[in-house]
């Protein structure tokens, strides 16, 4: 058992909490779409095709934006293949997945089935194999009024009267990447979105623009990218994106455990490459980061786009994950927690049977894998202002990261009702924490609501069709809130926790 001590201030603040980080992602990819949120044959499904089933666990998860369609797909995507009526969309090779895509769904009903769930649609626009042209045309398509324009009045005669309301859009996907179809040098990308952006904003000047930041911090133009990106984009974007996929390489369990080290990094680093941007122009603008792709993601068992064969909606990267793989996806949600003040969107990478929180079965049942836990709680209950933390803990020794904190705690307190959500992470495999946390400087009596923890004794059990609840949080013993206000608990071994407190 190891100590750790918690300092906590309701004065002393992060940030607030922009909705947008409990983002997710619906790329047309595997069985992301079809046979994922679509299935019309579904005993589940609605009048549109979409599965009841799935959407009521997309709003139990949470979810705030998702962003749409792609991801590598969108890069080589014709969107107006996707709109209009059904019969008469093409079929198409996608080159990013190698799947024939037949476009049953597309803009209006992506948009629509968003709406329906709650959920705010985030757009790319294809800057591989398009531009300027197809980008501002998709707009209009999307956000125009009825009789504005012939584009908007295409949308209108498709069935869809409203405008789809879509505010923010991502210029391109991953466009540092080789495996990107119509790879761009930092510089041909950064004229590129530029020229796009500047376009989007003349039709529209209140729009939130992403511009493409690394696809992973391996990248050998990691941080360079972005500074040449920015030099073209800083005036006419408001967010530069963000991937980042992790795994235990090489079976480095400790390490993985730490993974949100790397992320923190990638934040930190980012931020202050846009900063010196900034400085350079001497711009009172201060950009924000959009993380619209993370999560756990065994990568190593993925042979790569270019093996794939030609399929059909095939299954593609359906990783089952377990409860260490629920540790680190609660850690990383608490290290975008603690950098909100430079994080304004974050997407995980993907919603449903691809890399996703929840799987189906054709014509059978969704379920809820290990990560959806974290994620729905923190998107439940992690809401309003982030507080910084001084944690005093054991230092745990990782192959990858050096020293990191054997325990990581957040904190985020609800300006309204002075309830204090507290978020956190034993990354150490064999010995479990002593939390302590005295809450005296919050002035009124605290009570303790819940304490729910994913720790369970054997990390690898998983979620599955058959056992759809092995692993879910459940309540933890042993945790009081004394006279003193000081809150003690115990953490067990590579577990994750969320400590409730109201008034
Ligand atoms: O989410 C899977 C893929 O990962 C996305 O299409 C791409 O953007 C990233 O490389």
């Amino acid at each position: 058992m190891y100590d750790v001590e918690v300092g906590l201030d309701p004065a002393f603040t992060v940030g607030t909490v922009d909705p947008r980080l409990y983002g997710s992602f619906v790329e047309h990819m595997g069985r992301c779409v079809y046979g994922g949120i679509f299935e019309p044959d579904h005993p589940t499904a609605d009048e549109h095709g979409f599965r009841g089933d799935v959407a009521d666990l997309v709003r139990e998860l949470g979810v705030t934006v998702i962003r749409y369609p792609g991801g590598n797909f969108v890069s080589g995507y014709r969107w107006e293949d996707g709109v209009g009526p059904v019969a008469d969309r093409p079929r198409r090779l996608d080159l990013a997945w190698r799947s024939l895509e037949p476009n049953t769904v597309g803009t209006d009903e992506f948009c629509r089935w968003a709406r329906g769930v709650g959920v705010d649609p985030i757009m790319a626009v294809n800057l591989g194999t398009r531009g300027v042209d197809a980008a501002v045309d998709l707009l209009e398509y999307t956000n125009f009024a009825p009789g504005s324009t012939s584009t908007a009045d295409r949308r209108v005669a498709n069935g869809h009267k409203d405008a789809h309301g879509v505010t923010t859009w991502c210029l391109g996907n991953e466009m540092d990447g080789l495996w990107q179809i119509g790879h761009k040098t930092a510089d041909e990308y950064g004229r590129l979105a530029a020229e796009t952006a500047r376009a989007m904003r003349r039709a529209d000047p209140d729009l939130e623009l992403v511009a493409c930041g690394s696809s992973n911090s391996g990248m050998p133009t990691f941080g360079s990218w972005e500074r040449t990106v920015l030099e073209h984009t800083y005036d006419l974007v408001d967010h530069i994106s963000l991937h980042a996929y992790f795994e235990p390489v090489g079976g480095d369990v400790d390490s993985f455990l730490a993974s949100s080290e790397e992320m923190r990094r990638m934040i930190t680093a980012i931020a202050a490459t846009a900063d010196h941007v900034g400085a350079v122009r001497r711009s009172g603008k201060r950009l924000t980061i959009s993380f619209d792709e993370w999560n756990v993601w065994y990568q190593h068992r993925f042979s790569g786009q270019d093996t794939l064969e030609r399929n059909e909606n095939a299954p593609l990267i359906e990783d089952v994950y377990d409860v260490t793989d629920a540790v680190v996806v609660g850690d990383l949600l608490m290290a975008l927690l603690d950098h909100c003040d430079r994080v304004s969107i974050a997407c995980q990478a993907q919603l449903v049977n691809v890399i996703a929180p929840i799987m189906t079965q054709a014509g059978g049942p969704a379920w809820r894998q290990t990560i959806f836990h974290p994620f729905a709680l923190t998107a439940r209950h992690a809401r309003g202002t982030v507080l910084r933390t001084a944690v005093r803990t054991a230092q745990l020794p990782t192959q990858r990261y050096g020293d990191v904190p054997a325990t990581r705690v957040s904190a985020v307190q609800d300006p309204e009702t002075g309830a204090l959500t507290l978020l956190a992470a034993n990354r150490n495999r064999t010995e479990p924490a002593r939390l302590t946390v005295p809450l005296r400087a919050f002035g009124e009596r605290l009570r303790l609501v819940e304490h729910l923890a994913i720790a369970e004794t054997d990390p690898s059990a998983t979620n599955t069709a058959e056992h759809p609840d092995r692993v879910v949080p459940r309540p933890a013993n042993g945790t009081v809130l004394d006279g003193d206000q000081t809150l003690t608990a115990t953490l067990p071994p590579s577990s994750w926790h969320l400590i409730r407190l109201g008034n």
